[in-house]
């Protein structure tokens, strides 16, 4: 369009002289302009780095796999270094053969390629009371999604043969937090991976090298990582990160515990608070995430005045239970405010609840759990901020 645009009409520096040779970076790495696209933390958050998480910049990725450097982290006791030389997953407790796996000795059981999400329990819980933060890699970046390479747990329990009276299963972490939970013999057996490949490398130091267990479409907390010993018993333990953590407070006093599932819920990842529209009145390109632990994504309606008028968004790329979704709207914007939603509607015909519902089903003192509905301002001059809409 720009008559004489030197980027057109003068040779450049990077088309005149040659380029770095193979081998300039032997694990590659992303453009030096990609420099801002990294995890963030919050740092009033939490006291300390090593029990804290950092946030998956959602606003500056597309499609539904989250690169492995980018995915949050989210450590209760600070990152374990493990060779896997070194690692032993242990099975015990009431099962006919009490077993010690080593890396070596896993890799030998039938694998399994699958792509889930890992959601935090606490994802969004910051939001609980009112918007809070201002982005979405803060309001809901406690999300990765990538395809796991792995051997189904039921394998392994089949190998220890599980006694009858054995309903439950612990799994342990060999990090210093030693992070515990029960989960049920019914999901183990149903989809849990014992994963050690993310995207098809080895999972990164701070997903658990050299394993970790996947509970697909459960609370990452279940998500056991540097996973070192299943336990079986008949019952489920009340370890801290079941009853004093990972459980919701109602407005009754009483607590709901075992809340595995993540339910429904979207987010629209661009435009948003680090992602404002800079490109002025026009075409434009809504993007964003939709996911749910009972399984695909049917419907993503977007909204553009704070949940009166819906449209119907399109989703792009696969279509996979427990995994992230890609939606998108393209629309014509004619430079006037917006209050953006997006709601997610799941195989169930579950639709994703407003924040208003949520509090009105579960008092104000919950933190985890939070899907309700989203809304970004976006002003005429593009600057988009996180709001609520009564
Ligand atoms: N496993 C161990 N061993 N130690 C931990 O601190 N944190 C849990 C879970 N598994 C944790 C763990 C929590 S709360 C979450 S949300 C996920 O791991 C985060 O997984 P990620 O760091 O790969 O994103
Ligand atoms: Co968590």
């Amino acid at each position: 369009r720009a008559e004489g645009d030197p980027l057109i009409t003068e040779v450049q520096d990077w088309n005149r002289y040659l380029g770095a040779g193979v081998d300039e970076t032997p694990y590659g790495m992303p453009s030096e302009y990609e420099a801002h696209v990294v995890r963030r933390d919050v740092p009033w958050l939490t006291a300390d780095p090593v029990s804290s998480v950092n946030f998956t910049p959602l606003h500056e990725l597309d499609g539904i796999i989250t690169p492995n450097g980018l995915c949050f982290e989210r450590h209760h006791g600070g990152t374990a270094i493990i060779d896997p030389a070194d690692h032993r997953l242990m099975i015990n407790g009431l099962v006919d053969t009490p077993l010690v796996f080593t890396m070596q000795d896993l890799m030998r059981f039938p694998r399994e390629n699958r792509v889930y999400f890992l959601e935090c329990a606490a994802n969004s819980g910051m939001e609980w009371r009112g918007s809070q933060l201002n982005g979405c890699q803060f309001t809901h970046g406690m999300v990765h999604c990538v395809v796991y390479t792995g051997v189904p747990l039921k394998h392994l329990l089949a190998e220890a043969g599980v006694k009858t009276s054995g309903k439950w299963v612990l799994a342990e972490g060999a990090d210093a937090s030693a992070m515990t939970r029960s989960i049920p013999m019914e999901k183990a057996l149903d989809d849990c991976l014992v994963a050690f490949k993310m995207n098809g490398e080895a999972l990164r130091p701070e997903q658990g090298y050299p394993v970790r267990l996947v509970v697909p479409g459960w609370e990452g907390n279940m998500w056991v990582k540097w996973l070192r010993r299943l336990e079986v018993g008949d019952q489920p333990w009340a370890q801290r990160e079941e009853t004093s953590k990972y459980t919701d407070l109602l407005a009754n006093g009483k607590a709901r515990r075992h809340t595995w599932v993540m339910d429904v819920k979207s987010v629209i990842t661009s435009p948003s608070p680090q992602a404002p529209i800079t490109h002025g009145r026009g075409q434009t390109v809504i993007s964003g995430l939709a996911w749910s632990g009972y399984g695909t994504i049917k419907r993503v309606d977007v909204s553009l005045d704070g949940g009166r008028n819906w449209h119907e968004a399109r989703i792009d790329g696969p279509s996979l239970p427990k995994a992230l979704h890609r939606f998108y709207y393209d629309f014509n914007w004619d430079g006037s405010e917006l209050l953006l939603q997006s709601r997610a509607i799941d195989e169930r015909g579950y639709i994703q609840p407003t924040k208003n519902e949520l509090r009105a089903a579960r008092g104000e003192n919950s933190i985890y759990h939070n899907n309700g509905i989203q809304t970004w301002y976006v002003q005429a001059d593009g600057v988009v901020e996180n709001v609520e809409v009564s």
